[in-house]
């Protein structure tokens, strides 16, 4: 399996005041193409800052991260954008979806970064709103959608430039059980069918049934990591 992620000696420290606050302790993973793994545990545990570091939105204090051959700590700010707009697909709990839109332009907006032409975009935009179920809602705009409807917007946002890995911190936080199964289901179908590696923050078991590799993580260092059969 080709490692698409590597994290060795990671250190993250957060200034507080004189002093810091050490919120990873010396990680050390791997992550390989297609994985659809999580980092578990409780509030607090290091889970957000790890998967920022892994996004490009942060950067180590010591140690290192690479992610699609590409060094985090080493990148200018440009060329994190440029690793996030071209390969990283995010999911956040907050849907983050822009309200004077509507569905179609929500999930095509990160193509308008990319050379594409509008038919293109078109094609792509439909394609991928098929797969989680909303052609009917192309022109709804967020405030007339469920929270399911939403989080399906923004994986469908997050899919659309077929990235090689996508990164959900709590996906299900705001949404019921019945909409929590429904968007993993449709995350799983993504994983296997084009072979999108998920890798997710979460404390929600319905999650963790889902996952097939556990990394659980405990006052900023992994304890446990598991790979389900
Ligand atoms: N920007 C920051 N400044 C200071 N402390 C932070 C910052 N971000 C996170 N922390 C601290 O680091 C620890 C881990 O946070 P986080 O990664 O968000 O945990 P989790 O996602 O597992 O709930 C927490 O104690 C949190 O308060
Ligand atoms: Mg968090």
């Amino acid at each position: 399996m080709k490692t698409i992620v590597e994290v060795k000696n990671l250190v993250k420290r957060f200034p507080i005041g004189a002093g810091s606050f050490t919120a990873l302790r010396n990680v050390n993973l791997e992550f390989g193409e297609g994985e659809f793994a999580g980092l578990v545990g409780p509030s607090g545990s290091g889970k957000t800052t790890l998967l920022n570091i892994i996004g490009s939105l942060d950067i180590p204090s010591e140690g290192e991260v690479v992610v699609l051959s590409k060094s985090i700590g080493k990148l200018t700010p440009k060329q994190a954008a440029q690793l996030r707009k071209e390969e990283l697909g995010f999911i956040f709990q907050s849907y983050n979806l822009l309200p004077v839109y509507t569905v179609f332009e929500n999930v095509e907006f990160p193509l308008l970064l990319l050379d594409m032409t509008a038919e293109e975009r078109k094609k792509r935009v439909m394609e991928t709103l098929e797969w989680v179920g909303l052609t009917d809602k192309v022109k709804s705009r967020p405030a007339q959608l469920s929270g399911g409807e939403c989080q399906r917007v923004a994986i469908a946002r997050a899919m659309v430039k077929r990235p090689n890995l996508v990164l959900a911190d709590e996906p299900t936080a705001n949404l019921d059980s019945k909409n929590s199964h429904n968007i993993l289901q449709t995350m799983e179908k993504i994983n296997k069918e084009l072979k999108t590696s998920f890798i997710f923050a979460t404390h929600d078991e319905k999650v963790i049934g889902y996952l097939k590799r556990i990394i659980r993580l405990q006052d900023g260092n992994v304890v446990e990591d598991k790979v389900i059969s």
